[in-house]
């Protein structure tokens, strides 16, 4: 597969638009490429490598001849599509969490666990975006330290939500600004504008959020620890792109302040970023189109012992989405 025939399902999105921005930036050399979307988007044109292409809406025929699809429109689009894909001869790299907890499916964040990929049967899931920023750091930590349990509150961008949550993030504090209501929430559950709110997809029965759900089962899955703690309060702010977690760990072994600095630094995907007093720290701001994710804040916990807690921020559409995706291909 080194020049593969590629298809972007859900090329409209915020997600398939950056697909297109990383295949350019990397150089990624695809033989062909097939835009696919709803029937709404059919007959828009999207710029690739400065030449326009058409989006075809999507159909059950649609991968005959393609031997890369990524996905990146739903978990229902993906459940429907992806099996047809597969049977085509494709292999799908899927964005949504349609596949994520199948057990012949990997979960994979190529720096952590690409030896995953070995054993894949047409499917690999990209992780949750909150999920690849968060092992990325967790990575070096359980190599050198271990880990024994999680508590992890993220502060989630608009575009975390897709295109039309951003806009409206976007319409709704403008409409304040010019002091008016802002428009009655959609795409999100609250209006973000000058807000932050606790709720990151739906509500189950025992209180947390799907979010928060798919946090605990896929760092499990990815880091092959079925029993590690992971407790986790995703929010939404109002942030275009890039999304900051705060996470604090206890270990299963002593691990000096400065040796996890270490850890983080040698880390592949990871940036330390790490001189407070020179408020050298990541922001949303700061990591926005970066493909590395920062760490900073590094310091012994007070709640667990041995223990620490850091701050980590990555750009959620290209590491928690299109860069992840791009680099699970490129290891294939
Ligand atoms: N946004 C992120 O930061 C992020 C990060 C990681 C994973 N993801 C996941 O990636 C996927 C896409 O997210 P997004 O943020 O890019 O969403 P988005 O901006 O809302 O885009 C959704 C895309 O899916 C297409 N689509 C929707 N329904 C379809 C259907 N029935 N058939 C074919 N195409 C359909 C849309 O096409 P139209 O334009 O024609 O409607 C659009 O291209 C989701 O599963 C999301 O959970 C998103």
């Amino acid at each position: 597969m080194k020049q593969p025939r590629v298809a972007i399902v859900g090329a409209t999105g915020a997600v398939g638009q950056e697909l297109l921005r990383v295949f350019e930036e990397r150089d990624f050399d695809v033989s062909s490429l097939k835009l696919l979307a709803s029937a709404r988007s059919a007959g828009r044109t999207l710029r690739f490598r400065g030449e326009g292409h058409q989006v075809e809406a999507v159909a059950a025929d649609a991968f005959r001849g393609v031997d890369v699809a990524f996905f990146s429109a739903g978990g229902d689009t993906a459940a429907a599509l992806a099996p047809l894909a597969v049977d085509a001869g494709c292999v799908v790299i899927d964005n949504s969490s349609a596949f994520r907890m199948q057990a012949d499916v990997p979960l994979v964040v190529p720096e952590v666990n690409a030896d995953a990929l070995r054993s894949h049967q047409g499917i690999v899931a990209n992780p949750n975006c909150s999920t690849i920023i968060l092992v990325l750091a967790l990575q070096p930590l359980e190599s050198a330290a271990g880990l024994e349990a999680v508590v992890v509150s993220t502060y989630q961008a608009a575009s975390g939500a897709g295109q039309r949550a951003m806009d409206e993030m976007f319409h709704a504090t403008r409409a304040v600004l010019d002091g008016l209501e802002p428009p009655a929430p959609s795409a999100l559950a609250q209006t973000l504008a000058f807000n932050v709110f606790p709720h990151v997809d739906e509500f189950m029965a025992d209180g947390y959020t799907r979010e928060e759900d798919k946090l605990l089962h896929e760092v499990r899955k990815i880091l092959g620890k079925p029993a590690l703690a992971v407790d986790a309060t995703c929010v939404r702010v109002p942030v275009a792109r890039c999304h900051s977690e705060s996470v604090s760990v206890r270990l299963s072994r002593p691990l000096s302040v400065e040796d996890a600095r270490a850890a983080f630094a040698a880390a592949p995907g990871l940036v330390l970023d790490d001189e407070p007093a020179s408020v050298g720290y990541p922001t949303p701001l700061t990591y926005a189109h970066r493909d590395a994710c920062g760490v900073g804040r590094v310091r012994a916990g007070r709640v667990w012992e041995p223990g620490l807690s850091f701050w980590v921020v990555g750009d959620q559409l290209r590491k928690g989405a299109a860069l992840n995706a791009v680099q699970i291909a490129e290891t294939l």
